[in-house]
């Protein structure tokens, strides 16, 4: 069974219940203050589409953070209630509790067009994927749709049971047709050559979709301290770079399976004695004693932009160094520069990766922008999400 999207429901008279990824992050000093509004202003075509094709009753809902089933203020979805009504310049009315029988009322009256449910993960439920409080917020909608792809990897209840609630009715939203239609371009005959850039900081978290991209790469970049480890299980001295032993062996292994010699890795590197540290660069593989690699150098940058620039398909994701402190940027806002200016298929997923190319001004310049950081790994790795399955197959 293909997947169903928005542009073949029929809208029109009916209520819609939506789920929408809206985990954005949050000022450290000002809680109320969302300081990356991306995922909530990639859901606006969603919204607006339904608005256009006639639905009269539209019900929002996403999870923030990680309340772990009880209220608490902290996680509450206000902020980005506020922000949506200013961006669509709607009202945009925010449900107490996703559960309360309040909300069914408000849905019969006539004024009320946009509601949005307050924290899904207040509620048990949610992430226990329980099919009673599946079947309540079922209730506020006669069609189903999907456009939260950042969440599409977890098992909970309202990206994965309520799908029973909606045979035959559920829908893929327009960010997640993009998200899944980006990456299967990747995961189906690329464009050749296919190269891979991973960074970031551990080498557990990505292990299997390294594994799964050597098969259909023709590069694997490996860059950030992801490298270390591989370095290390290589011979080379790392310093005092972050390295675990648990990620040397990892490395070791993928080494091992790397038959067609596809890794490339650091030549050169900026180290500082400490974390943050004064920079200074390192021109060799090996990172001398009581020092930590925290940046490609610069023959690196050569090195992966020499491979980069023959690239048809690059897939990118987890930065060059600790891009955050601009001496360490260069490396990661290179790759960036690199890839904006290729005529590839270029893909960005991870949240740090994401912040990055944000941060460089060549967002624009990217095929696609992935908002699931977790959800794109695990499509990659699996070529299914739970959230996604349940949509094409039900449950
Ligand atoms: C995310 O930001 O990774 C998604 O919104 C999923 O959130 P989670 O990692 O807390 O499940
Ligand atoms: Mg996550």
């Amino acid at each position: 069974m293909a997947l169903k999207f928005i542009e073949q429901a029929d809208l029109s008279g009916k209520r819609v219940l939506a789920r929408f990824d809206f985990n954005v992050p949050f000022d450290k000093n000002d809680k109320s203050k969302i300081t990356d509004t991306s995922r909530i202003d990639l859901a606006i075509p969603t919204i607006k589409y339904m608005l256009d094709n006639g639905a009269t009753k539209i019900t929002l809902m996403s999870h923030l953070g990680r309340p772990k089933g009880k209220v608490n203020a902290e996680f509450s979805l206000e902020p980005v209630a506020t922000y949506l009504a200013n961006k669509l310049n709607e009202e945009v009315i925010l449900a107490e509790s996703a559960v309360d029988s309040g909300v069914k009322e408000l849905l019969t009256l006539s004024k009320t067009k946009i509601v949005l449910l307050e924290n899904l993960r207040f509620n048990p439920g949610e992430e226990t994927d329980d099919e009673d409080f599946a079947g309540k917020l079922a209730q506020y909608g006669d069609v189903y749709v999907n456009d939260a792809f950042g969440a599409a990897h977890r098992k909970h209840a309202s990206v994965h049971i309520i799908n029973k609630f909606f045979v035959g009715r559920a829908y893929g939203g327009l960010l997640l047709q993009k998200e899944i239609q980006s990456l299967d371009k990747i995961l189906n005959q690329p464009a050749k050559p296919f190269v891979a850039i991973v960074g970031g900081a551990k080498v557990s978290d990505k292990i299997k979709t390294i594994e799964r991209l050597l098969v259909s790469v023709d590069n694997l970049i490996i860059g950030g301290a992801m490298a270390y480890p591989f370095l290390k299980a290589k011979g080379h001295d790392v310093g005092t770079s972050l390295c675990s032993d648990e990620d040397i062996q990892l490395a070791q292994r993928i080494l091992k399976a790397d038959k067609g010699f596809k890794i490339k890795l650091p030549v050169d590197h900026i180290v500082s004695s400490e974390f943050g540290g004064k920079p200074e660069e390192c021109s060799a593989t090996n990172i001398p004693a009581g020092k930590m690699g925290l940046d490609i150098g610069p023959s690196t940058i050569n090195l992966f932009s020499g491979i980069l620039k023959e690239a048809k398909t690059v897939l990118w994701n987890g930065p060059m160094g600790l891009f955050e402190n601009p001496s360490y940027a260069n490396g990661t806002m290179s790759v960036a520069e690199t890839l904006a200016g290729l005529d590839a298929f270029t893909l960005v997923g991870g949240g740090d990766s994401v912040s990055a190319v944000n941060k460089s001004g060549f967002a624009d310049k990217f095929s696609h922008i992935s908002t699931g950081g977790g959800a794109s790994l695990e499509y990659i790795e699996k070529g299914e999400l739970p959230g996604v399955k349940a949509l094409r197959f039900g449950v």
